[in-house]
């Protein structure tokens, strides 16, 4: 597996790729990697014929410096994960190689609506800065395609409207969320969690799946309340939005029939640390 730490470097290769025809898959992550990450890293690489992992902690979409102090940097782990699982290349820059300008750190895209609501309103600037890394990955990778996480369910929403706004041409392919044994959605963050908190978080799943049985005979509204109530009373966690939506504008809805595809998207703070998770309540044939 081939590490590259330059944005020359990076092009040369992909210039490579595309020169001699291969399909190119590219998988972007933040590092700290888990089972999560790497069944995006796994399908990239039944599907391509090169796959390309990038590892780079963003300065610039954390909007809280403390979260971006203590996000978990695990590099070394990393590579051994990636290179078993089979991966090409990894792209692992430096903030300076990236951003060697405050100016190049900021564009300013267009994003849509579904930039606007739950993360985008609580992590403001979050998804311009997720904008400008994958603007900048895209164009030096020139993947076909490239794996997300539903875990980060807004995210792909926002992803999609930025690729058709800036013309970039890849296929945006979502894979689903993984999760540990006891339903706890995998995250770079859950390693941060001490004892006893890891042992109720996994009480934000068990009530989103609670909550699905609990929709079948009662509103939008009650169904909301019925997960922030429970989750509220847990010592330690709190609810930051729980947003029920359509899944394909992440306009909120007020009508279980407004929708064929509705989820919950939701965002807990259990201490200190925001983990986020969602469910589907309608799904299309
Ligand atoms: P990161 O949080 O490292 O996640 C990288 C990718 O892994 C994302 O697409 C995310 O949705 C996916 N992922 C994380 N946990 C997962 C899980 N439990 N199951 C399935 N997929 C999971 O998301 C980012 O990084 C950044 O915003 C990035 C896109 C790299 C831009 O900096």
């Amino acid at each position: 597996m081939k590490i590259i730490r330059t944005l020359y470097d990076m092009t040369e290769f992909s210039v490579r790729q595309r020169d001699r025809n291969a399909s190119v898959g590219f998988v972007p992550t933040m590092g700290a990697l888990h089972e999560g990450h790497l069944s995006l890293v796994k399908r990239a690489v039944e599907e391509n014929e090169v796959t390309v992992v990038s590892v780079f902690v963003n300065p610039i979409q954390f909007n809280n410096q403390e979260d971006f102090k203590k996000y978990p940097r695990t590099e070394e782990e990393d590579f051994k994960l990636l290179a078993a699982a089979g991966v090409d290349a990894v792209f692992a820059p430096t903030a300076d190689e990236m951003y060697p300008e405050e100016e190049k750190a900021c564009k300013e895209y267009f994003l849509g609506k579904a930039s606007e609501v739950m993360e985008g309103k609580y992590r403001p600037g979050h998804f311009q800065g997720v904008a400008r890394v994958l603007d900048i990955l895209f164009r030096l990778v020139n993947p076909h395609r490239a794996y997300f996480g539903e875990k980060d369910f807004q995210q792909i929403a926002v992803v999609r409207n930025l690729v058709k706004s800036e013309g970039i041409n890849v296929e945006i392919v979502a894979c689903p969320i993984k999760r540990a044994s006891d339903g706890l959605a995998l995250s770079s963050r859950n390693s941060r969690l001490t004892e006893e908190q890891r042992s109720v978080a996994p009480e934000i799943y068990q009530t989103l799946k609670y909550s699905v049985e609990y929709s079948r005979d009662h509103s939008v509204q009650a169904t909301h309340d019925t997960v922030v109530e429970h989750l509220d009373s847990i010592p330690g966690m709190s609810v930051e939005y729980f947003d029920i939506v359509d899944a394909r504008t992440l306009a909120p809805i007020e009508e279980w029939d407004e929708s064929d595809w509705i989820v919950g998207c939701i965002t807990v703070y259990v201490g200190d640390v925001r983990l986020i998770d969602n469910i589907a309540y309608r799904i299309p044939n």
